[in-house]
């Protein structure tokens, strides 16, 4: 627990009320607010929550105004260089890197658990075909409280550690299961020799007709999606599991939760709105057009895989996501695609016109990720689910450090009130 580094002082009306100040590792400091309503009667007022820190963390640390990314200090760029996206689970789960004798039982525990309750099959089938692949997500993750509540006592560390390596287990598999199940084709089981990585892709593009066998540039390509995307400290998603993980429900319902929030537009579901923007584009010669929609005040159009609430200067996953995106593209050959095209020429000038360039709105993870995952064969309804499995390990990471915590409390935000003052019900023969 933070002890004060120093007092601030706030002058309300005649009196003066002492407020200690805290100071991170990095980032700026953070007033204590806790004592304030006992003792002055105020609330703070903070929509979006874009001055509030809602929780001690230890676990990621983003600086927006360098570009910086770290999971538990270690630089993304360098993990994603040099690491691998389970080596990355480690991390983040248990804040060292592992031995390797830790990371080989550790690839054990969850290689040894991908595969799913068999009565969850019959489960899928009973969603529409047309479902959209998050929407059968956000179900049958929630519907994991069912099939595994051997491991759903939040105040047992050994029910909650199993309860993460399912997790991390066996949402590759459901999010592959989604997909085989929109496109009408069998189920495929996981394989538990292959890497997290190659099994997801094997699971999604293998058929029963016939053999299939992952490119390991496209292995790598996709790890380091799951790697890029494996967790951001309190973002919307994180918040939602760690406000339902406070009141003590279950970690399969808490990560539910992170899902059906992941899936908004302007967070996880921006890669697959990207993709559809640059294909309703069409061409480079449209782009003016969409570029004067985005400006327009009067316009609810936005750039998808634009903008970001904390990288003001750019987006580090982003600049490794573009590398990944060229190797893919090289390797398939995809050179000259319209999509592509009119991407290339978006990015360019999104960075060099002062609209953009002055609100600091760079591309976004998102707007690479979609590419490489077009590139790969995956529909964009399967991009939100790609991300929404990538983020599991930090949700669960997120999830466990907050039932730990000794300061913890169920979350419940306070409000300005602003709607009618206390008045006396008419009844309808009066009104
Ligand atoms: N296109 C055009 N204008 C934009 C965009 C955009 N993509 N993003 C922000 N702006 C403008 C916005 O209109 C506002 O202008 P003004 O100050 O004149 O009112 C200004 O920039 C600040 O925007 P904001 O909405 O106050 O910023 P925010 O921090 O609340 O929003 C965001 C961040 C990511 C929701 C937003 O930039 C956005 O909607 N981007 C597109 C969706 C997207 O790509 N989301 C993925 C984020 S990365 C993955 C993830 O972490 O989930």
């Amino acid at each position: 627990m933070s002890t004060p580094t120093r007092i601030a002082k706030l002058t309300l009306d005649d009196k003066t009320y002492d407020v200690p100040v805290m100071s991170p590792t990095a980032g700026p400091d953070v007033l204590d607010i806790r004592k304030l309503y006992a003792q002055a009667d105020v609330f703070t007022f903070d929509p979006g929550f874009t001055s509030t820190a809602s929780c001690e963390s230890t676990i990621t640390y983003i600086d927006g105004d360098k570009g910086e990314l770290l999971y538990r200090g270690y630089p993304i760029e360098q993990l994603a260089e040099q690491s691998h996206h389970l080596e990355v689970c480690y991390l983040l789960l248990y804040g060292e890197l592992p031995t390797a004798a830790q990371l080989q039982d550790f690839e054990n525990r969850v290689t040894r658990h991908t595969m799913v309750h068999e009565q969850m099959h019959n489960f899928f089938r009973g969603f529409r075909r047309d479902a959209h692949p998050m929407a059968t997500m956000v179900g049958v993750v929630g519907a994991m409280s069912a099939f595994y509540h051997d491991s759903t006592d939040v105040n047992d560390p050994w029910h909650r550690e199993v309860s993460a390596i399912r997790m991390i287990a066996k949402i590759p598999t459901i999010a592959a299961m989604a997909y085989k199940y929109s496109i009408g084709q069998p189920f495929v089981y996981p394989k538990n020799e292959l890497s997290y990585s190659a099994n997801f892709l094997r699971m999604c593009f293998a058929v029963p007709a016939e053999d299939y066998v992952v490119n390991p540039i496209l292995e790598k390509a996709m790890d380091r999606i799951m790697m890029l995307h494996a967790d951001h400290e309190q973002n919307a998603s994180t918040s939602t599991v760690r406000l339902a993980g406070s009141s003590g429900a279950n970690p399969f319902a808490c990560i539910a939760a992170g899902i059906a929030c992941l899936w908004g537009p302007a967070h996880g579901g921006a890669n697959q709105a990207c993709l559809e923007m640059l294909r309703e584009i069409g061409t480079v010669d449209r782009i003016p057009e969409f570029i004067a929609r985005a400006k327009d005040k009067n316009d609810p159009f936005r750039l998808m895989g634009f903008g970001h609430r904390v990288y003001k200067n750019f987006d580090p996953r982003a600049k490794v996501m573009k590398e990944s995106a060229d190797e893919v593209l090289n390797l398939l050959g995809i050179h000259d695609n319209e999509t592509l095209k009119v991407a290339k020429e978006l990015e360019r000038i999104a960075l060099e016109d002062p609209y953009f360039v002055e609100k600091k709105l760079y591309p976004n993870v998102d707007f690479y990720s979609g590419i490489i995952l077009e590139a790969m064969g995956f529909p964009t309804s399967m991009f939100t689910p790609i991300f929404a499995l990538s983020r599991a390990v930090g949700w669960i990471a997120q999830w466990k450090e907050m039932i730990s915590d000794p300061a913890g409390k169920i979350g419940r935000p306070r409000q300005l009130y602003i709607g009618a003052a206390a008045r006396d019900y008419t009844p309808v023969s009066a009104r």
